[in-house]
C-alpha cells in the first residue's frame, strides 16, 4: 500500500520555509500517496492551504491527526520532543536534523524508535546532487546575502555614466567561495560590482575566477577530507589575517561565509579590520549561526562599528522561503526515490549509498558515528 505523508508547519522561531511545495505534492499524490499537509504549513513561504488542496493534499488542523497513521514526516527543521511523541514506532522522518542543537529530540526519536534521515548527512556525490540540500539552502543564503549587503549599502553596485556624472563601481569581496560564497559572487557580478574572493581551498580559484571574479592568492592550500577545508595552522593565520584586513579594507562590500565542518566558525576580520573599512561599507556574516568570522557580528542582529554597518543574519534561505522551500522540496522528492519502490513501498533494506550515509537513526541505535560521540555523554 502506498504511504501516508505529513508536512507539520514549522515551529521554529522566524522559520518560514515548508518541506514540500503543492507541485511536489501533486507528483507524490499521482504516485499514489496520501499527502497530509498541517493548516499553514505553506503561509509563510506563500503556499496558502488552497494550493495545496489543489493539488489534492488533506489540509489538517491538528498536529494529532497530522501525524496519526502517517508512514513519513517531511520536515525542514527538526522536530520537538512533544512532536515525536505523537510518532507511532518506525515512523520515518526526513528532515535537517542538527544533532548538537536537538539532543533532546535526537534521544526520543533514538527511544521511540524513529527512523530518522538527515538531509545533512546526504554525501556530495554526483548522483546525490538532486538531493543535495546543503548546496541549494547554501545558493539561497548567498544569493540573499548580497542582495542584503547591496541594500544596506550607500553606494550603487555598477558603474553609471549619467549626465550627474560618473559612478565607479563598488568592490564586493567575498570570503569563503564554497556553494555559498559562489552563489554570491555570480548575484554581486550581476549587480555590475566589481567582485573579488579568497578561500583557502586552491581548487575554489577556478570557480571564482569561471564567474568573472577575482580570486585572492594566498600561499596556503588547507584543502582537507572530502573537499572540506581544514583547520589553519597558527602561522597560517597571521599571514591569512595580513591579506584579508588590506582586502576588507578596500571592499564596499564583504561577505563571509567560511566554515569548517563541525567547528567554530573562523576568525577572518579584526575589529582592527573593521576600522580600517571605508564609512558606509557593509559586513553580511554569513557564518552568524556558528560564531561569526567577523568578531564584531551579533547573531541575528544588525549594528554600526566605525561606520561599517554589520548583519548577522540567521537562517538566510528562510527569508526568500518561496524559493528554497522550493528548492527543498525537489530535493526531499528525490531523496524519496531512493525510500519508495517503483510501486511506491517503502524499501526494507537502507543498504543504498545515499542512505545509509544519511541515516541518523534507526531501530533505537544512533547510526551516526559523530552523533553517537555528542549523545555518549549524560545520555540516559
Ligand atoms: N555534489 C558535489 O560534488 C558538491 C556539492 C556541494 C559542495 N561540494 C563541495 O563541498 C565543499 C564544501 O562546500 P560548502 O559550501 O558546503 O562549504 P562550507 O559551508 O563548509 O564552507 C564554506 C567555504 O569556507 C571556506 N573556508 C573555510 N575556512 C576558511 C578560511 N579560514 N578562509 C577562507 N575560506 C575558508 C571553505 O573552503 C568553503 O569553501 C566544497 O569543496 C564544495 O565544492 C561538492
Amino acid at each position: 500500500m502506498p504511504c501516508v505523508i505529513a508536512v507539520p508547519r514549522e515551529m521554529a522561531e522566524s522559520e518560514r520555509r515548508v518541506a514540500i511545495v503543492p507541485e511536489t505534492t501533486q507528483k507524490l499524490i499521482k504516485a499514489g500517496h496520501e499527502v497530509r499537509i498541517e493548516h499553514n504549513a505553506g503561509t509563510g513561504a506563500f503556499y496558502p492551504d488552497d494550493m495545496f488542496e489543489a493539488a489534492g493534499a488533506k489540509i489538517v488542523s491538528s498536529r494529532t491527526d497530522l501525524f496519526r497513521g502517517a508512514q513519513i514526516v517531511l520536515c525542514v527543521q527538526p522536530l520537538t520532543v512533544a512532536d515525536v511523541d505523537q510518532l507511532a514506532e518506525g515512523t520515518i522522518v526526513i528532515g535537517f536534523m542538527n544533532p548538537g542543537r536537538n539532543k533532546d529530540a535526537i534521544i526520543r526519536m533514538r527511544d521511540r524508535k524513529i527512523t530518522a534521515f538527515a538531509l545533512e548527512l546526504v554525501p556530495r556525490i554526483t548522483r546525490a546532487q538532486s538531493m543535495d540540500a546543503l548546496s541549494s539552502q547554501a545558493t539561497a543564503g548567498g544569493y540573499t546575502a548580497t542582495v542584503m549587503g547591496a541594500a544596506h549599502c550607500p553606494k550603487f553596485l555598477p558603474m553609471l555614466t549619467t549626465a550627474a556624472g560618473t559612478i565607479r563601481p563598488a568592490t564586493v569581496l567575498i570570503l569563503g567561495a564554497g556553494v555559498a560564497g559562489l552563489m554570491a559572487i555570480a548575484t554581486a557580478k550581476r549587480l555590475g560590482a566589481v567582485v573579488e574572493a579568497y578561500d583557502v581551498r586552491r581548487a575554489a580559484g577556478e570557480q571564482v575566477r569561471s564567474l568573472g571574479a577575482k580570486f585572492l592568492e594566498l600561499e596556503i592550500n588547507a584543502e582537507g577530507q572530502g573537499g572540506y577545508a581544514r583547520e589553519l595552522t597558527p602561522e597560517e593565520k597571521v599571514k591569512e589575517q595580513e591579506m584579508v584586513s588590506s582586502a576588507v579594507a578596500r571592499a564596499d562590500i564583504v561577505i563571509t561565509t567560511a566554515s569548517i565542518p563541525g567547528r567554530k566558525a573562523p576568525v577572518l576580520i579584526t575589529r582592527d579590520t573593521v576600522a580600517r573599512m571605508r564609512p558606509g561599507a557593509v559586513i553580511v556574516d554569513l557564518a552568524a549561526e556558528s560564531g561569526g568570522n567577523c568578531v564584531l557580528t551579533q547573531p541575528g542582529k544588525t549594528v554600526q562599528e566605525h561606520n561599517v554597518t554589520i548583519l548577522g543574519p540567521l537562517n538566510l534561505p528562510a527569508q526568500i522561503g518561496f524559493h528554497s522551500s522550493q528548492m527543498l522540496s525537489k530535493n526531499l522528492h528525490s531523496f524519496l526515490g531512493l525510500l519508495l519502490d517503483k510501486d511506491g513501498m517503502l524499501v526494507r533494506e537502507y543498504t543504498d549509498e545515499i542512505l545509509a550515509a544519511s541515516l541518523l537513526l534507526h531501530a533505537g541505535e544512533v547510526r551516526h558515528g559523530p552523533t553517537r560521540d555528542l549523545l555518549g555523554g549524560g545520555v540516559p
